[in-house]
């Protein structure tokens, strides 16, 4: 199925639109492949030297390196082009986002009729989104996740989706499998005899990780939650479109409802590292809970662990943080998600930490992963 590239609820460019959005990629793109290679250099040959003679000694951290990067031209020119980049790349989505407002709009209500749909969609009039989310627009897409301005909007989830594809694609990440088919993969070479019937997909956004679990395993109810309501119709119109029946509801993945040992799947995909410490905790917790014995739970993330990164690469890969509005990439890539596994009742032996290579080989992702005994 790999990532869906073409659906009823994928807004459609138009011909001056794809031309702002190529040209957003293909700035992303030399931003990436030639301004960046020659970071290393400038801090080699200016920025390190220039430290050193400040303080007897070379930078020690990615903050002390950024200290100094920070003042060179090139480095300044880099940063500049790759954050005009994705502010450009947002632009131009919401160029096509306003023009088929509302042929989106109408393509959701048709799409969720009662007697046509397969799924459902359960939102909160009185959900709190943690103020984390609400408050910041992670990755600078424009109204953040829990952007809503009525009732048949479903923007965010536009956004998101639409977005996001633009921005995996710039970020040069391949189309030939998607997240949730990582896991899957994953899930079915370490437990082949095992045969999910309930799977919940948390921090689901657009739901594309949570529509190939419909696929993978057709007896299962799949279930998939988000904070933002606006994502969460655009999520159900799109599993409508694809023919998938997902049950959405508006939940905190923190404390999500549902009634202990529910699902023999928990999962979650790219969603930790824009998660505090916090909530990543609480969800380990609610993931053995929700567990019936013998379940799964599957974490899967961008593949970044400072541990394994010297402070040149940390400020390499830190970018984000400071210049998109990640506010807790860094905090992902230090914390240890299989003690925290360990800590919310899953037994040491059971808990598993592994890089797993998208098919295609663009990139690799991170996955912790844990059973519960039977
Ligand atoms: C990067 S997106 C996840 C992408 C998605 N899982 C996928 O594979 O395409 C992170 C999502 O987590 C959601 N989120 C953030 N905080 C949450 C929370 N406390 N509970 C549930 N969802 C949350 C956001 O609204 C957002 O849609």
């Amino acid at each position: 199925m790999a990532r869906n590239l073409t659906h009823d609820m994928l807004a459609r460019p138009n011909h001056d639109e794809r031309s702002l959005q190529q040209f957003t990629l293909s700035l992303k793109d030399y931003a990436r492949d030639r301004m960046r290679n020659r970071n290393a250099d400038v801090y080699k040959n200016s920025a390190q030297p220039r430290f050193i003679s400040e303080h007897g000694r070379p930078p020690e951290s990615a903050r002390e390196i950024e200290s100094v990067m920070c003042q060179e031209p090139l480095y300044q020119m880099y940063s500049r082009v790759q954050r005009n980049g994705q502010e450009m790349m947002w632009s131009s989505v919401a160029d096509t986002l306003e023009r088929e407002h509302g042929r989106l709009s109408s393509t959701y209500k048709m799409l969720t009729e009662e007697g046509r749909r397969s799924g459902s969609l359960e939102l909160n009039p009185d959900f709190e989104p943690p103020r984390a989310m609400a408050e910041v627009d992670i990755h600078l897409q424009p109204g953040g996740y829990c952007l809503d301005t009525g009732p048949d909007d479903v923007i965010a989830g536009a956004f998101y989706e639409y977005g996001g594809n633009l921005y995996a694609l710039g970020r040069g990440v391949g189309v030939k499998e998607s997240k949730g088919e990582v896991a899957i993969r994953f899930f079915k070479e370490r437990f082949p005899d095992m045969n999910p019937t309930a799977v919940l997909d948390i921090g689901c956004s657009a739901g594309s990780s949570t529509v190939p679990y419909t696929q993978a395993f057709p007896a299962a109810e799949v279930h998939g939650i988000d904070i933002g309501p606006a994502i969460l119709r655009y999520a159900h119109a799109r599993a409508e479109a694809l023919g998938a029946a997902v049950n959405f509801h508006q939940r905190d993945a923190a404390a999500t409802g549902f009634a202990d040992e529910s699902f023999d799947i928990v999962a979650s995909h790219n969603a930790m590292h824009e998660f505090s410490q916090k909530t990543t905790e609480a969800m380990m917790r609610e993931s053995f809970r929700l567990l019936r014995p013998g379940g799964v739970a599957i974490h899967l993330d961008v593949n970044i662990r400072y541990a394994e990164l010297d402070a040149w690469m940390q400020f390499h890969r830190g970018w984000d943080q400071v210049n998109n509005n990640e506010p807790f990439w860094s905090s992902y890539a230090t914390n240890k998600p299989t003690e925290m596994l360990v800590s919310a009742g899953f037994p040491e032996d059971r808990v598993w930490e592994e890089k797993v290579q998208q098919l295609d080989g663009s990139l690799h992702w991170f996955i912790v992963a844990a059973q519960k005994p039977r």
